[in-house]
């Protein structure tokens, strides 16, 4: 049996910022609705020459400088995402390529926003088995492009960018003390993004495979699940929510946090926040509020950390660590 833990971290989000008074010229809406109704006063938008694989390398880059490792030293890479640069081959293909990790498996993962917590249990996975030693997992999303810029129900939440960690084998413990997967396929068509292929889009013509979302129904199924899901993970590892040092739950709505906060009892010193400047990230959102709740220096050595993540599936993710990036 081996042990695994998080030893580096990075972040990438692209250069063009796009705040709420743009979104005001594209469709009938307001700065104040947008900050009101969910907490977004920004968000960064993917670059004509960048793409999902792209921002993935710059995050992934950064990560392995803060890991001490070398892309060589990589075994696996899994690349988690909504949007992907292609539907074949996997995004992750490219990542490896241009960051020279010629040693290293790749493979894309994807359960809508949950994605990259479920791409990192499955990296521990490999590494307590111990059938690997060094691992990326990358959460990076390009999901504007799938973005109808006439839905202002859609268009107000998204933004782009990448986050990535390494997870490396350790001689002494293992820093993720639980962990829960887990989907609803019942409520898969309330969150949906047709891609230019496959049997369910047959018929539909570039430019009409934009996102959907059943909003309020999504809502009601985010706030139960990142309450119900947090205490289950807590349990789990034989703590209470009280233990807790910082919750990072998936950035998608403060108004879903902020529930989640009042039944959980936590206090905003115990939650981390980023929605306010990314919007939505998607399958990146966890990986890049854990990188920042690392730069920030929100969790130390030995803290409890729960990251809690929900989305398209319906799907949910969520584990708790005990902060060692040191092992
Ligand atoms: O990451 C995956 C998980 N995703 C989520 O968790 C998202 C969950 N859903 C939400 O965050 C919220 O449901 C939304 C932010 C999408 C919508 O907020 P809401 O408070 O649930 O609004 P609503 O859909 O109930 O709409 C209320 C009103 C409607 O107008 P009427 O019918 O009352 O006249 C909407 O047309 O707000 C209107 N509206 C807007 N008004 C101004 C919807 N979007 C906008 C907008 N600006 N951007």
């Amino acid at each position: 049996m081996a042990y695994a833990s998080i030893t580096g971290w990075g972040k990438y989000l692209p250069e063009r910022v796009m705040k709420n008074s743009e979104l005001e010229k594209l469709v009938d809406t307001s700065d104040d609705w947008i900050v009101t109704r969910t907490g977004i006063r920004e968000r960064h938008i993917v670059g004509d020459d960048e793409a999902t694989s792209t921002m993935a390398v710059a995050a992934g880059k950064k990560a392995l400088e803060v890991a001490g490792l070398q892309p060589q030293d990589l075994d696996l890479i899994i690349l988690a995402t909504c949007s992907p640069d292609r539907i074949v081959p996997a995004s992750a293909a490219y990542v490896q390529h241009a960051l020279g990790a010629s040693k290293a498996a790749a493979f894309d993962a994807m359960a809508g926003c949950s994605g990259s917590l479920y791409a990192l249990v499955t990296a521990y996975q490999f590494i307590t088995s111990g059938a690997y030693k060094n691992i990326l997992v990358v959460g990076s999303e390009s999901l504007t492009r799938a973005i109808d810029w006439t839905d202002r129900s859609t268009c107000v939440l998204f933004g782009d960018g990448a986050g990535a960690v390494v997870v490396q084998a350790n001689e002494h413990s293992t820093d993720m003390l639980s962990f829960i997967l887990g989907n609803d396929g019942s409520g898969a068509d309330l969150l949906y993004a047709p891609g230019p292929c496959g049997k369910l889009t047959n018929g539909i013509t570039n430019g009409h495979y934009y996102l959907h979302m059943d909003g309020s129904e999504v809502f009601r199924f985010a706030v139960n699940t990142l309450v119900d899901v947090a205490k289950q993970v807590v349990a789990a590892a034989g703590l209470k929510i009280s233990d807790i040092d910082l919750l990072i739950p998936h950035q998608a709505n403060q108004r879903i946090t902020k529930a989640a906060m009042k039944t959980l009892h936590l206090s905003s010193e115990k939650v981390f926040v980023n929605l306010d400047r990314y919007g939505n990230l998607s399958a990146a959102s966890e990986m890049v509020a854990l990188c920042e709740a690392a730069e920030q220096g929100r969790i130390k050595e030995g803290d409890l950390v729960v990251l809690v993540a929900f989305g398209a599936g319906l799907s949910w993710a969520s584990m708790v660590l005990r902060w060692q990036p040191k092992s």
